[in-house]
């Protein structure tokens, strides 16, 4: 496994600004569990187990709901990521036009699996099995925004323009 991916230590939570999301962004609504984490993702980046334990008793949900919930999305993560996320499409389409070339390429530039999140958090590397855009295959996405046709050239711009951030 290359040196640069390690296990990323978990941030400390903030329960002031737990609270601030389940109080203030959703009136303490029960009914807005699922934004509740979302928001709480946006934050960290992944559902810190703390806060989990917190929303769970601020709005008197079982913790194993919660973590049903977690773990049923494939949205959310139990376990840190980068602050930005690029997924590569590996699906029939996008690998006859390359993709498993490019997956190589972020991985050993980064110095991280897929799967893998970078040392300094900057980057986590997943791929998905289709992302709906067969057509302008291969298929990139970075923090969410789509990059059609993508080539090793546009993932070194991208790459480089958030480590030069
Ligand atoms: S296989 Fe990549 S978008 Fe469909």
């Amino acid at each position: 496994m290359p040196e640069a991916e390690v296990m990323c230590q978990e941030p400390e939570v903030d329960f002031t600004l737990i609270d601030r999301i389940i109080r203030d962004d959703f009136n303490g609504n029960r009914e807005a569990m699922i934004m509740m984490m979302q928001a709480i993702q946006r934050h960290y980046h992944f559902l810190p187990e703390p806060a989990l334990h917190y929303l769970s008793q601020a709005i008197s949900v079982p913790l194993t709901k919660i973590y049903e919930v977690a773990t049923f999305y494939a949205s959310f993560s139990l376990i840190p990521k980068g602050k930005h996320i690029l997924h590569v499409c590996t699906g029939t389409a996008c690998h006859l036009k390359g993709s498993g070339g490019m997956v190589k390429h972020i991985a050993g530039k980064l110095g991280i699996a897929p799967g893998g999140t970078t040392a300094d958090k900057k980057f986590t590397l997943e791929t998905v099995n289709c992302l709906g855009a067969c057509a302008v295959s291969p298929v990139v996405v970075l923090d969410e925004k789509y990059h059609p046709k993508a080539t090793v050239g546009l993932l070194n711009e991208l790459i480089d323009q958030v480590n030069a951030e």
